[in-house]
């Protein structure tokens, strides 16, 4: 079982990657493997003008394909989520993340943009089909401090919100993995052949 973060920060030393980044060590720990995306990973060009045949284009959209779950990592910018990952996010085919939970991490100054998430994420998050939007973790950049080249250090309110976040998300993907092992067991008759045939015996007379 894979997850994939697709991070549309488009800063060196991003915060929101970094915040994925420790989710990802919490959904390792329940044996579930996670990779990342970012736009550092394309070439301007291809994703600007949303070049299909750029050999990074295929392998991300092979990514989404085989991913069972996503972490969509963002900013806010501008009252809303970055540019960045609405290029990354215009790549995926209509109906692209059909079936798969989605747990958004979303960054911002201060609170006051904190409905982004609700009002301009999750609409297009619904337009790909994702099967479940988890509630998400929005962090206050006052509560994720850098230390040059060391791990993140989380206020602990937002450390616990994280926590919860990787528990519910990996919860959800190990049922989701249990239900699709389930292999039901094929319908038992309504009537046994001896009854059908004895009834239509009793029909004809
Ligand atoms: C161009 C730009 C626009 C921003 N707009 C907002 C905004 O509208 N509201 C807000 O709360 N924060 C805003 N911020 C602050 C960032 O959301 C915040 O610092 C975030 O944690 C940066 O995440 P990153 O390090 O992953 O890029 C903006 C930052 C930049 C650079």
């Amino acid at each position: 079982m894979k997850i994939l973060a697709i991070c549309g920060s488009p800063s060196r030393h991003s915060r929101t990657t970094q915040l994925a980044d420790y989710v990802a060590t919490l959904l390792e720990q329940n044996h579930i493997e996670t990779s990342k995306v970012s736009v550092y990973d394309f070439p301007p060009q291809a994703l600007l003008y949303g070049d299909f045949s750029a050999p990074t284009v295929k392998a991300f959209l092979q990514q989404v394909q085989q991913a069972s779950g996503i972490m969509i990592v963002t900013p806010v910018y501008k009252a809303a989520y970055a540019g960045a990952l609405k290029v990354l996010l215009d790549l995926i085919p209509a109906g692209g993340l059909e079936g798969k939970p989605v747990l958004p991490l979303v960054s911002g100054g201060s609170l006051s943009h904190l409905l982004a998430l609700d009002y301009a994420l999750k609409p297009v998050l619904t337009a790909l089909k994702a099967s479940v939007i988890h509630q998400g973790v929005f962090a206050v950049d006052s509560q994720v401090s850098r230390v040059q080249d060391g791990p993140i250090q989380l206020e602990g309110g937002l450390r616990k919100r994280l926590h919860e976040a990787a528990a519910d998300f990996s919860q959800q993907l190990l049922a989701g993995r249990e239900i699709k092992r389930f292999v039901p067991p094929p319908p038992l008759p309504l009537m046994s052949d001896r009854f059908l045939s004895l009834f239509s015996v009793l029909r004809s007379k």
